[in-house]
């Protein structure tokens, strides 16, 4: 018996660090210490033997289960390692740099306004904001737009359900307004600031519109106000000029064609003609609505029109957008499609 536990001991040894699988490891393990494994065998011979040899071949079959247990334990912590490693997969470095993420890039329409809004700031406009949610006196009455103005008609301007008022923020019982257009944004600045005044103020502005080609219920626009002593129709169309061609390059031609708007005293439609405008070349377009600021307005907002006068500009971003690139449908700027969006990467 003590040369068959050396015999067992010996096969063990060679045999277990070779395992390297667990289907392997549970045979190999059932084949030495299972139920009919080889020391198995050996204990149920101890029936056998001769009382006096039974204490010394006891102590035998002890020391070589525990030498047994010690080799399947070395072989399970083996391969326990190697199945964490291969669920780890390659070993990691912290300190390297990470893999490089492809690069986003702004919308055009974005890009279209920081393009705006800093050759504004290069003319000493700063930048204005303003709410979307609007009063109806913001947004009309002291732009001198009375209740009878079209674009206050229900057709054009989105209301909030009456209950949405707030009652602290109204003046009396006026209704709140997505607002029509970025005009509200001068009344709250001048409001707020003593002149003289120079922003643009760029943002969302909301009518409901139908969408179509050229139209969207939510688009955006820009707003310049300059307030100071003697402000001409000569600085309108100098700031404008200027500002056209930063855009649309020296050949640019712009014109000012009368028009009217409530809050302007002239008003204007800033058209242009460029050679390089696509299927547009060569033809006046319609920028955008300008004009001198209408005393009216400044009496609304407490500037004294005696003192003070002003010229006031607003055009939409997505037209200018689509006449710098070509675009003829208002909708690409909505649609988030990659194959048009990467296109102004
Ligand atoms: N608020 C006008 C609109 O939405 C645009 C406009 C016209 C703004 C004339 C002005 C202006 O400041 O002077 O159509």
């Amino acid at each position: 018996m003590k040369a068959r536990l050396a015999e067992i001991l010996q096969q063990a040894a060679a045999e277990l660090p070779a395992v390297h699988s667990r289907p392997e490891f549970e045979a190999a393990k059932a084949r030495f210490v299972g139920p009919n494994g080889a020391l198995t065998a050996c204990m149920k011979q101890m029936a056998s033997v001769p009382k006096a040899d039974k204490p010394a071949l006891g102590k035998l079959i002890n020391d070589a289960k525990t030498a047994l247990a010690a080799l399947l334990d070395a072989a399970r912590e083996r391969l326990d390692a190697a199945e964490l490693a291969a669920a780890l997969g390659k070993p990691v470095d912290p300190t390297l740099p990470s893999p490089d993420t492809p690069n986003g890039s702004l919308h055009p329409l974005t890009q279209t306004r920081d393009l705006i809004t800093g050759t504004f700031k290069k003319l000493g406009f700063a930048i204005a904001d303003g709410p979307e949610l609007e009063s109806e006196w913001f947004c009309f009455d002291a732009l001198n737009m009375p209740d009878d103005h079209p674009a206050r008609d229900m057709q054009d301007t989105l209301f909030l359900p009456p209950d949405a008022r707030s009652s602290t923020t109204r003046r009396g019982n006026e209704a709140y307004v997505l607002r029509t257009h970025t005009s509200s944004v001068q009344i709250r600045v001048m409001l707020a600031r003593k002149p003289p005044i120079r922003i643009l103020s760029p943002g969302r502005a909301f009518r409901r519109d139908t969408t179509d080609a050229t139209h969207s219920a939510n688009f955006h626009q820009v707003e310049g106000l300059w307030v100071d002593r003697n402000v001409t129709v000569r600085d309108l169309k100098s700031i404008l000029d200027a500002f056209v061609r930063e855009l649309f390059g020296d050949s640019v031609r712009t014109r000012l064609r009368p028009s009217y708007f409530p809050f302007t005293e002239p008003s204007f439609e800033l058209d242009i003609k460029a050679a390089n405008m696509g299927r547009l070349s060569d033809r006046w377009i319609e920028l955008g609505g300008c004009g001198l600021v209408n005393p009216r307005v400044f009496e609304n907002v407490g500037i004294n029109p005696g003192e003070w006068t002003g010229l006031a500009f607003g055009m939409g971003l997505e037209r200018v957008a689509m006449l710098l690139h070509g675009i003829d449908d208002i909708r690409h700027f909505y649609a988030n499609d990659l194959r048009f969006l990467r296109q102004f990467a």
